[in-house]
């Protein structure tokens, strides 16, 4: 999979491509990521990428010219191009799996107040990644490529994501336990020493359900 992220703020990708799992899925070329700064394509003078908004109001709104013309210098026939916005379409577990399978990504980071109506003709889909504002596409840029790039084949031991919270049968996690067997007086429960894996399963199942009953009734429906 190749993922392109266009952005005004590239340094704030540093971190995020070069350490843990997402380094290593790159190392590994199980998936390629660009960053792009698409100031780059501003044909203004002064690299100019944004300006006030026509009929008045707060803060200045992204100019189409230069994100248009860096999707276009991307884009192919099998490229999905997403913007993200907080009016976005709220994101999900179940889209970070369809995302996972797709060959090509291109992801526009919004910035300052907004961005210029026609900037989401470029798009085939408008995600949010929760009811809050950020400064910035960058943050949720992240969020979406971390949880896709976990789910490429290759990447992570299946397993793990086979038992995620939001998986197929949106449970969350039953609780997990390592050593020791008893810190500062709190035991790791019986059943999870015992060895009885059948035991275990029904265990972690019950504890499962309790936990989504208790946090999350919305998802058992
Ligand atoms: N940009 C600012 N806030 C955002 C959010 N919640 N989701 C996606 N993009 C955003």
């Amino acid at each position: 999979m190749k993922i392109d992220i266009l952005t005004l703020f590239p340094n704030m990708f540093d971190g995020f491509l070069t350490e843990s799992i997402i380094k290593r899925a790159i190392n590994n070329k199980l998936v390629t990521v660009a960053i792009h700064n698409f100031r780059d394509f501003s044909d203004d003078p002064h690299s100019s990428v944004d300006d006030s908004p026509y009929g008045g109001g707060a803060g200045m709104v992204l100019m189409p010219q230069p994100i248009f013309d860096c999707v276009e210098s991307l884009k192919t026939e099998k490229s999905k191009v997403i913007l993200l916005t907080p009016s976005g379409v709220p994101y999900k577990q179940k889209k970070a799996y369809e995302l996972s399978q797709e060959e090509h990504l291109i992801i526009i980071c919004g910035h300052y107040e907004g961005f210029d109506e026609r900037i989401t003709s470029l798009a085939d889909m408008e995600i949010s990644i929760g009811d809050y504002v950020l400064t910035g596409g960058e943050v949720p840029a992240m969020v979406l490529a971390d949880s896709i790039i976990r789910l490429i084949p290759g990447v992570i031991n299946e397993r793990s994501h086979i038992e995620d919270s939001f998986n197929e049968n949106y449970l969350l996690d039953y609780p997990t336990y390592t050593r020791p067997s008893d810190f500062r007086g709190m035991k790791v429960p019986e059943i999870l020493l015992s060895g009885n894996h059948a035991e275990i399963s029904k265990w972690r199942y019950n504890k499962s359900v309790k936990r989504t009953q208790e946090r999350r009734p919305d998802l058992l429906k």
